[in-house]
C-alpha cells in the first residue's frame, strides 16, 4: 500500500482548518493538526473527523502547540515530516486586533516567521501555504488583484502584510515552495460567531425562535466580496499542487454591503431586517476597510479554480444551518 502524503495544518480547529482537514482526508492524506491547549475542548469543528489514534484507521492526528512557541514548532515538524504545511492559525478578528495589537502581531505576524524558520532550520522539504488576506489591501480601492498595493487599516492587516512578505522572502531567499493565498472573506455555518455574516445568520435563527429581540450592529455600508469557505480551501490545496510557488487572489468578484447581507438573511425567513437591527458604536472600528472586491482571474487561469457558492445563496445556507441547530445553542454573548 502506498504511504499517504502527510499534511500539517495550523489552525485546524478554526473554520478553514476544519474544511481543509476534511478535504485532505478525502484525498487520502494523513493529516496532522496543531491544537492550542485550553481549559475546555476546542475541537468542536473537527470532532466528526476524529478517530481514536489507537485505531489503525486513524488518519487525523492532533498535537498540542502554539504559533507563539517556536521550539515546539521545530520538534513537531521534525516528528511529523509533512510534505505540505498549511499555516492557517491566527488571531483572525479585525475588531479584536485593535484591542490586542501586540498579541495579534505575535501570533498572526511573527507566528508565520517562526513556522517558516522552523522549516528552514531543520531542512524540511515541504510546500508551505500562508493564509494571507484581502484585509492587507485595506484602503486601496477595488478591484484588488495580486498587483494591487497594500494599505492595511488594522493591526490584523499589518500583521498579515508582514507575514505575506516573510513568505515571499523565504521563497526568494531560500528557494522554498512558499505561497500566499490572498483570500477575500469566506463564510460558512462554521464561521466564528462574532464575524458579521454568522452574527446575522444566528440572530435570524434566534429571532425566529423567539430567543432574541434585536441585533446590534456597527457599520452597515462596508462592501465585502463574500464566498463560501468550502470552495476556498480547495484553492489552498490547488496552490500547493501547482508547478511553481506563486501568490494568488481568491475571491468571487461579487460586491455586497452588510445591509445587503442582512436583507438576504432576513428575507429568507420573510422578515424585514430594518425592524430588528439597531446600531451600537461598540462594533465600529477605529479605521474601517470600506470596500473589498477581488479579481481572481489568475487563480482561474493558472489553477482552474472558480467559486461555486455566491451570495445570496450563501446567506440562505447559513440561516438554514443555524435554524436547524437553534435548540442546541445558547445566545450570542452580549459583549462580543
Ligand atoms: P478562525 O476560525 O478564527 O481560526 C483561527 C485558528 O487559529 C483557530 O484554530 C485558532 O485556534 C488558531 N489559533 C489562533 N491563535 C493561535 C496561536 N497563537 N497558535 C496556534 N493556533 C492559533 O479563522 P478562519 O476563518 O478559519 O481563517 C483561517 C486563516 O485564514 C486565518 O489565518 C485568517 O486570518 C485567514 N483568513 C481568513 C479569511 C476569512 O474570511 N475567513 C480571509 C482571509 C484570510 P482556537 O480554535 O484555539 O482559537
Ligand atoms: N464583526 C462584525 N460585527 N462586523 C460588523 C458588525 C458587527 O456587529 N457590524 C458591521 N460590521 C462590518 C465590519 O465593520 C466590516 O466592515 C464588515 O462588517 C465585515 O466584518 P467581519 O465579518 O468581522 O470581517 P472582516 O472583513 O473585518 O475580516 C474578515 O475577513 C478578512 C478578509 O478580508 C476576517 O475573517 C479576517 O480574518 C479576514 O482576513
Amino acid at each position: 500500500m502506498e504511504t499517504p502524503k502527510k499534511a500539517l495544518i495550523t489552525g485546524i480547529t478554526g473554520q478553514d482548518g476544519s474544511y481543509l482537514a476534511e478535504l485532505l482526508l478525502q484525498k487520502g492524506y494523513e493529516v496532522h493538526g496543531i491544537v492550542r491547549r485550553s481549559s475546555q475542548f476546542n475541537t468542536g469543528r473537527i470532532d466528526h473527523l476524529y478517530v481514536d489514534s489507537h485505531d489503525p484507521r486513524a488518519r487525523l492526528f492532533l498535537h498540542y502547540g502554539d504559533l507563539t512557541d517556536g521550539s515546539r514548532l521545530v520538534t513537531l515538524l521534525e516528528k511529523v515530516q509533512p510534505a505540505e504545511v498549511y499555516n492557517l492559525a491566527a488571531q483572525s478578528h479585525v475588531r479584536v486586533s485593535f484591542d490586542e495589537p501586540e498579541f495579534t502581531g505575535l501570533s498572526t505576524g511573527v507566528g508565520s516567521t517562526r513556522l517558516l524558520e522552523a522549516i528552514r532550520m531543520i531542512g524540511l522539504e515541504c510546500r508551505y501555504y500562508q493564509a494571507s488576506s484581502s484585509e492587507m489591501f485595506g484602503a486601496t480601492p477595488p478591484p484588488q488583484n495580486e498587483a494591487t498595493p497594500f494599505w492595511p487599516r488594522s493591526p490584523y492587516g499589518a500583521a498579515k502584510v508582514y507575514a505575506y512578505w516573510m513568505t515571499r522572502n523565504y521563497r526568494e531567499a531560500y528557494g522554498m515552495f512558499a505561497t500566499n493565498g490572498i483570500l477575500f472573506n469566506h463564510e460558512s455555518p462554521r464561521r466564528g460567531e462574532t464575524f458579521v455574516t454568522r452574527k446575522i445568520s444566528m440572530a435570524v435563527a434566534n429571532i425566529v425562535a423567539g430567543k432574541q429581540d434585536y441585533l446590534y450592529m456597527g457599520n452597515l455600508d462596508a462592501v465585502r466580496d463574500w464566498g463560501y469557505a468550502k470552495d476556498y480551501v480547495e484553492a489552498m490545496w490547488m496552490m500547493l499542487q501547482a508547478d511553481k510557488a506563486e501568490d494568488f487572489v481568491v475571491a468571487t468578484g461579487t460586491a455586497y454591503t452588510v445591509k445587503d447581507f442582512l436583507q438576504f438573511a432576513f428575507e429568507h425567513v420573510n422578515l424585514d431586517w430594518e425592524k430588528y437591527v439597531r446600531f451600537d458604536e461598540r462594533y465600529l472600528r477605529p479605521t474601517e476597510v470600506d470596500s473589498l472586491i477581488g479579481d481572481a482571474s489568475k487563480a482561474r487561469d493558472v489553477l482552474g479554480w472558480t467559486p461555486k457558492v455566491l451570495p445570496p445563496e450563501l446567506a440562505k445556507l447559513m440561516v438554514d444551518a443555524d435554524m436547524s441547530t437553534i435548540d442546541l445553542r445558547t445566545k450570542l454573548p452580549a459583549q462580543l
